[in-house]
């Protein structure tokens, strides 16, 4: 028989038993319900698109040069040879929906979130996978600086809600088209001199998406950029007032940022607000929020010239960050009380007690199997149960149960026919 295993750079997410600390259910459905709290909070409203679309629709504004384009992007033919590709990202996908069905004629400003997973082939590492998981919100029709203001307001206090320590904010303005074409020409003269010594890589981008090679990891690049222009003495006298706007609403908000003018980002839709938000704690892939604003692209869907700003978090960053800084997580969910009928003919006064309890909303378990006192007790043990019940065959002609506390160990009689009062009055008194 062939043993079958996981395909490399994903995980399963589970509810025991995960290798990785992180990949625990418990943690992904707190930190899940914390981040829709969150949104909600701040008027956002939920959309959710396929996971795979027609692949012009993420290479339209990532842009054909893009790693995750050209390198990362997980395509194939369906069985009519259309071309179509795993969602690497949210923002494309989201932005098709919003204008194939023409929900701008709904209203002037529209606040998006979403949880989904993407999928890029890169290199697998810690906080690198081939399927990772992403919260993102999108604000379409708002161009205000106080708009990309708004969303880093609400990443950052979800993280500082979770009790993440240490955040930076990195933020850049990566202007708008006039400001970049200016740019491109002071980048282009500045590099050309130095055409040999850059990377193959760089070489190419060189000609093809210039501003990406201020995205570059070879170590020969990075010294040649330490002199070069940077894009904030090239943004128009918009894009200016942009930044200076973002800069100011953020400090009335008392939010710290660091200015890093060598921040592009690896998707080329962005214009103006460009960001990520770093913590210590899971090594060098650190950045567990990034956005930004991306006023020319929703035009590349409609032709409408609609501005747009958002972010994606990537969920499992953010339990890594939070687990390596000794977050608090609540405690698993665990039944209250667990049944245990030593016998079969115990099984159907339990399993109404089980029932009667479960309409009050008070977790309660069964063992089912007909297996033995010690097995049961074992399983009671497993799942943390604060009590167990047990019923025998001698306890069910007295009409009694022994209540015994998994814990303190300590053990009480009560009767059949007040079981479900007495535990209810204990799970109101509950610690
Ligand atoms: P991104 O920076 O590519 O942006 O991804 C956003 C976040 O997803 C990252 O900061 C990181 O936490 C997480 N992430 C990305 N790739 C991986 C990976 N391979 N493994 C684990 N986590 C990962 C975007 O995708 C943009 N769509 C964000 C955005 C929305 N900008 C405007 N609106």
């Amino acid at each position: 028989m062939k043993k079958y295993t996981i395909a490399k750079g994903l995980f399963d997410i589970l509810p025991y038993g995960a290798k990785e600390p992180w990949a625990h259910s418990h943690l992904w459905s707190y930190v899940e319900n914390a981040l829709r709290s969150k949104a909600e909070l701040y008027g956002f409203e939920e959309i959710r698109t396929p996971i795979f679309e027609h692949a012009g629709v993420f290479s339209v504004g990532i842009g054909s040069t893009s790693d995750i384009v050209s390198k990362e992007m997980y395509t194939f033919e369906d069985k009519k040879k259309r071309l179509l590709a795993l969602r690497p990202e949210g923002t494309s996908a989201l932005l098709r929906a919003f204008f194939e069905k023409s929900l701008f004629q709904e209203r002037k400003v529209h606040k998006l979130f979403y949880f989904a997973p993407m999928f890029r082939y890169e290199k697998p590492q810690a906080g690198r996978y081939r399927q990772h998981h992403q919260f993102g919100v999108e604000v379409l029709g708002s161009s205000s600086a106080e708009q990309d203001v708004e969303i880093i307001d609400l990443l950052l206090s979800f993280y500082q809600d979770l009790g993440l320590k240490g955040l930076s904010l990195h933020l850049n303005s990566v202007g708008d088209i006039p400001s970049r074409e200016a740019y491109k020409k002071a980048l282009k003269s500045y590099l050309e001199p130095y055409l040999p010594k850059l990377s193959k890589e760089s070489t190419i981008r060189f000609s093809e998406n210039i501003l990406r090679i201020l995205d570059t990891k070879a170590e020969e690049d990075q010294e040649i950029l330490k002199n070069a222009p940077s894009i904030l003495d090239y943004l128009s006298p918009d894009a200016k007032a942009h930044f200076m706007g973002v800069q100011s609403h953020l400090e009335a908000l008392g939010i710290s940022y660091e200015i890093n003018p060598r921040i592009v980002r690896g998707l080329d839709y962005y214009q103006k607000t460009v960001f990520e938000i770093t913590a210590p704690g899971i090594g060098s892939q650190n950045a567990i929020g990034a956005g930004g604003r991306y006023d020319g692209f929703p035009k590349l869907f409609s032709g409408q010239d609609l501005p747009g700003t958002g972010f994606g978090t990537g969920i499992e960053r953010v339990i890594q960050t939070m687990l390596a800084q000794n977050c608090l997580f609540p405690p698993k969910k665990a039944p209250f009380v667990f049944f245990a009928p030593l016998h079969s003919s115990c099984i159907k006064p339990l399993f109404l007690l089980t029932k009667a309890l479960r309409d009050l909303k008070i977790p309660a378990e069964i063992d089912l199997t007909g297996k033995k006192i010690q097995e049961q007790l074992k399983r009671a043990n497993q799942l943390e149960a604060t009590y167990t019940l047990l019923l025998g065959e001698d306890e069910k002609k007295q009409g009694t149960l022994q209540c015994k506390h998994m814990k303190t160990r300590t053990q009480e009689v009560i009767t059949l026919q007040d079981a479900c009062k007495v535990i209810e009055e204990k799970w109101k008194n509950r610690s």
